[in-house]
């Protein structure tokens, strides 16, 4: 399908054969993105991965970012400071359980992903996660997903770029300004640290400052501050709504709740936390995830000029009839693939995988039978997400 909007073509496919010419035989020429006149002021964009045309500097950056973050090795040496959160989720859980209490499955995950990501970042918990309160971090996440993901019509018309009619640019500043503030002062806090203190962490910041020591020219405070940006605002709802839709599905059909716990009792224990290396040996809980991807990809077009339908290929079976072998696309492909997809995935399985081990669950009084459970989507924050919140009870096993 072809549109055209303003000066703007844009060419949409919903087939696999030709999503695969796009992502990957021919992706060098489908990878540069269309950069948005929300991000375009304070050249911020000329740091943020997303954004950046396939050159020289999204090589590096995408280079550190595997080096320093995304390899197996670092993962496994950071595991600790995510595990510690995974037992705080739990006794969340419990807390609710003894109460008969429902939870909010996503603001719960926001939750405890945020200081996932944070702790691995810079060893640190950025919210409170057993605070009702609102999260004024989510508000400037959300904000600023949510004017960059407007249809903004200077992208159409550029002439309208100095009046900036709806005033998106505006907003969206004001967002990136208060989480760059934010970043700012992590990484202010961690050099001042230095100065007196030489143990080294093992978390992203400090790979990242060694870095930057080493190679001043190919990395400095600003570059820093724009990748925290882009995996704070990449990662947190990404996975968050991930784990809503595995969970909203699992309790619309008890019987595979009753099958992931089985398979978890059998490898891990009952009751037992989970650690990351487990996910290996539990390919149900695999599959559950890679079948919530699927059904739920969390973005449904892929690219800028030319989109991918993501969400379209994943309906169609002729492409997916056996559900252990279907290549799935939620993560994109090619070079532009999510870098982050195995942070993603560890995160999601084993928050999964230990809700399910520690409690059996149940939807919250009202909706009757489990087939009745809303699903509707709605496409909000550039993401596919669920219209109505998921609240669940848990309740000992
Ligand atoms: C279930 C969770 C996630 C999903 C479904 C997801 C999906 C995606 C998709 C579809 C893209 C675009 C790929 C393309 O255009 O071909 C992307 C890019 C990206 N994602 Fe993720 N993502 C997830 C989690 C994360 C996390 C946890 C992080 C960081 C901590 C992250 C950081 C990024 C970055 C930096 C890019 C830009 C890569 C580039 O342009 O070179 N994502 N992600």
């Amino acid at each position: 399908m072809r549109l055209k909007i303003g000066q703007a073509i844009i060419v949409v496919i919903s087939s696999s054969i030709m999503a695969k010419q796009v992502l990957k035989k021919q992706d060098l020429a489908f990878s540069t993105r269309f950069i948005p006149n929300v991000v375009q002021t304070k050249n911020y964009s000329n740091f943020y991965v997303v954004w950046l045309p396939v050159c020289p500097q999204w090589r590096t950056i995408r280079r550190i970012l595997n080096t320093n973050i995304f390899s197996y090795k670092r993962l496994d040496e950071n595991q600790h400071l995510r595990s510690q959160k995974v037992e705080e989720l739990i006794a969340y859980c419990e807390k609710c359980s003894q109460q008969g209490e429902a939870l909010n499955v996503g603001h719960v995950a926001f939750k405890i992903i945020i200081n996932m990501l944070s702790n691995t970042l810079f060893s640190k918990d950025l919210v409170d996660h057993l605070s009702d309160s609102k999260v004024e971090l989510k508000d400037a996440i959300d904000g600023f997903i949510h004017e960059a993901g407007k249809i903004n019509l200077v992208d159409f018309f550029p002439i309208l770029e100095k009046i900036d009619p709806p005033r998106i640019r505006y907003h969206g500043n004001i967002y990136i300004g208060k989480l760059f503030k934010l970043f700012d002062d992590l990484i202010n806090e961690r050099l001042e640290e230095k100065k007196t203190n030489h143990d080294e962490k093992s978390d992203v910041l400090e790979a990242l400052l060694n870095h930057s020591a080493q190679n001043p020219k190919e990395m400095d405070q600003n570059h820093i501050k724009s990748m925290f940006l882009n995996l704070i605002v990449g990662g947190t709802d990404t996975s968050t709504i991930t784990l809503e839709w595995a969970m909203a599905e699992i309790l619309r059909q008890p019987e595979i709740m009753k099958k992931a716990q089985a398979e978890l009792a059998q490898v891990v224990g009952k009751g037992k936390p989970i650690e990351e290396v487990d996910v290996s040996r539990l390919p149900y809980l695999q599959f559950i995830v890679k079948e919530t991807l699927r059904m739920h990809p969390l973005s449904p077009l892929l690219g800028s000029r030319v989109l991918v339908n993501v969400w379209a290929i994943g309906q169609d079976s002729i492409f997916w009839e056996d559900p252990l072998d279907f290549e799935l696309i939620p993560f994109g492909a090619g070079q532009r693939i999510c870098p982050d997809l195995t942070l993603a995935l560890r995160m999601v399985q084993v928050m999964l995988g230990s809700m399910l081990n520690s409690f059996n669950w149940k939807l919250e009084s009202g909706i009757h039978e489990p087939k009745d459970l809303d699903m509707k989507e709605k496409f909000a924050l550039m993401i596919l997400a669920k219209t109505h919140p998921l609240r669940a009870i848990p309740s000992p096993l």
